[in-house]
């Protein structure tokens, strides 16, 4: 679990400091982190609609995957999602990513690297 968080860490650095660079890969995985956001039990639920916050706290600001899965990992009112949707580094990124897009943070993948790559 360590060893992931690491992984997953250094990867949302990657994603959320890269420069400007138009990826088509961008688009798929927004669309993932779209459909995972609206699962029947998801973060919806408790996060709201755009993220603005209703059980939950507004997710506007964008956070990262790390941040995700240590709540996942310590917060018992999250337990559901792990039993529902159980989501890996991949899904995570895809979440963060797509969560992002709410607030006006903007969202790149580094130049020349695919996601698959960096995943
Ligand atoms: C059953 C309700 C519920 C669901 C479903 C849920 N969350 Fe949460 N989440 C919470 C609550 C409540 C907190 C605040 C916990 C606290 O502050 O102690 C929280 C906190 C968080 C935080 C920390 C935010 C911050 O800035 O402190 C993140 C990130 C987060 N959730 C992500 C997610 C993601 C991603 C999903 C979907 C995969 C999700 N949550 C689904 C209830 C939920």
């Amino acid at each position: 679990m360590r060893k992931q968080q690491q992984f997953i860490s250094t990867i949302s650095v990657m994603l959320f400091c890269a420069s400007a660079s138009a990826d088509d890969n961008l688009e798929e995985i927004l669309a993932r982190g779209k459909e995972l956001y609206f699962e029947r039990v998801s973060c919806w639920v408790c996060h709201g609609d755009s993220a603005e916050g209703r059980i939950g706290p507004s997710m506007q600001y964008g956070p990262t995957p790390m941040v995700m899965q240590e709540q996942l990992d310590s917060n018992p009112q999250m337990e559901v999602i792990v039993t529902e949707l159980n989501p890996d580094a991949e899904d995570l990124i895809s979440l963060a990513t797509f969560i992002a897009s709410f607030g006006d943070c903007n969202i790149h993948v580094l130049p020349g690297h695919s996601s698959h790559e960096l995943l």
